[in-house]
């Protein structure tokens, strides 16, 4: 006998799941957003089966070649390919260009003679074509389809057998049976799993697009990462040409490596040195600006940290972060005004990682305050000067990690001088054509910087 279907209360932040509904979610504690949702009966009739379990030595392990889609930016942040069978969620902000990677993705993998399928429901089948226009040849391996409804989607699948299908968006997509509207949260999260029982199923590769809104309107696909192999953002400001593609979960490779691409008119094309993209643009002689070097995954990136310390006007200074996180900054301030003496609590500061990179590594502290004390001073720092490092509370700078490989990068784009923690000096072997100062603490690096001139 099946049983009533339960109300459970699902939270839309985190995934959180409870059995009465709470106005703050216990998990993630973000306030109004759990949900009701309805669970299917469970049959209680069930036979009991016995299981055994294996020794890892029994499996066999499948070292399947994986799929390459040509685009060593997109490989890499996938672990080093498409691995047949997942369900791979490319989440991002409406615009940003989650359509074109995929339409060139699958360019690319029709070219090798993939066989794959499009479905839309966001844009016609003239829009598409429109599209795939601008971006070069595609051949017959790809087919298209404008629908929304899974039932048809489903069949469609199994008939078809495409080795890879890729849905335009998850939240266009709906289930009959299911009464709320599309987008909703009970929708996607059904949506997902029958696209995940295809996957696993037949075999198939399954990239779903979906939107995060800043605003949590529809719901995003932050709920769904818990469900899915591997989950990539596209991020990047919409204003400027470049794109991030960020692995955030992956279930078949390491989670923080990034692919970087730049919108062009004909599709997205690969950056192979990202650093010489973030530097560009980078204005000489003046004040509050240093380069910094922060690891992506495997790659070192060099951005430019950004500092305007005004004289404040109200009571409370204010401080906003563009790309580096509010906190740390804060902190960062704090140990400023007690270890350097510079009052910045009568200070306003704004801080900028130019080109719109979003960064959560602690080496770029140390750029965030010699870019602060440059700018408080309005004096410039000199140029072709690099540093990076963690810095703690009493104000001494931290050994990071991979400090060669940042070094190296610096040399690359032609850094003269590079201030690092004498921590990591250790570590270094032999680095021409660059001077590297060690410093302890954040007073030391500024001394250094003094003498220098
Ligand atoms: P799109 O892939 O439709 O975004 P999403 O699917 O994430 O909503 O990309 C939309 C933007 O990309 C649009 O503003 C136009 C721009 N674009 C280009 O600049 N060049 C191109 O070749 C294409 C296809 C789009
Ligand atoms: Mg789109």
């Amino acid at each position: 006998m099946a049983k009533k279907n339960q109300k459970i209360y699902v939270c839309s932040e985190c995934g959180y799941e409870s059995a009465t509904w709470l106005g703050k979610c216990p998990s993630c504690g973000e306030w109004n957003t759990l949900k009701e949702f309805e669970e299917a009966g469970t049959s209680s009739g069930k036979v009991i089966k016995e299981l055994k379990p294996s020794h890892l030595s029994e499996i066999r392990s499948s070292d399947e070649k994986r799929i390459s889609t040509h685009m060593e930016e997109m490989d890499r942040v996938m672990g080093g390919g498409i691995v047949r069978g997942s369900l791979i969620l490319i989440g991002g902000d409406p615009g940003i260009g989650k359509s074109t990677l995929m339409l060139q993705t699958c360019r690319n993998l029709c070219n090798d003679g993939l066989r794959l399928l499009y479905i839309s429901g966001e844009e016609s089948l003239h829009q598409i074509r429109m599209r795939a226009d601008r971006m070069g040849k595609f051949n017959d391996n790809l087919s298209l389809l404008c629908e929304t409804d899974l039932d048809l989607i489903e069949k469609c699948i199994s008939n078809e057998k495409p080795d890879i299908v890729v849905i335009d968006s998850i939240q266009t997509m709906y289930k009959d049976s299911i009464s709320s509207a599309p987008g909703s949260q009970t929708q996607v999260r059904e949506a997902t799993a029958i696209l995940m029982r295809i996957a696993k199923g037949l075999g198939v590769t399954v990239f779903v697009i979906g939107h995060v809104t800043k605003e949590g309107m529809v719901a995003g696909p932050r709920v769904l990462e818990h469900m899915v192999d591997t989950v990539l953002y596209l991020e990047g400001d919409r204003h400027s040409s470049y794109r991030i593609l960020r692995g955030v979960k992956n279930r078949f490779g390491s989670t923080d490596e990034i692919g970087v691409f730049e919108m062009m008119e004909n599709g997205l094309s690969e950056v192979k040195n990202p650093s010489e993209f973030m530097l560009d643009g980078k204005p000489e002689g003046s004040s509050g600006s240093i380069v910094s070097c922060a690891l992506e995954g495997t790659r070192p990136i060099l951005v430019e940290v950004q500092s305007l310390v005004t004289r404040t006007s109200f009571g409370m200074p204010r401080r906003t972060a563009a790309g580096f996180d509010m906190n740390r900054m804060n902190l960062i301030m704090a140990v400023i005004e007690k270890r350097l003496g510079l009052r910045m609590s009568e200070y306003d500061a704004y801080l900028n990682i130019a080109g719109g990179m979003r960064l959560s590594e602690p080496a770029i502290d140390l750029g965030v305050v010699l870019s602060t004390v440059s700018s408080f001073y309005d004096k410039a720092l000199p140029e072709k000067l690099m540093c990076f490092g963690e810095v703690g509370l009493s104000g001494e700078v931290r050994t990071v990690r991979s400090a060669g490989q940042r070094i190296g990068e610096a040399a690359k784009m032609g850094f003269q001088k590079c201030i690092c923690p004498e921590g990591c000096l250790r570590s270094l072997r032999h680095t021409e054509g660059i001077e590297i100062i060690g410093v302890r603490t954040i007073r030391e690096a500024v001394e250094k910087i003094r003498e220098a001139g």
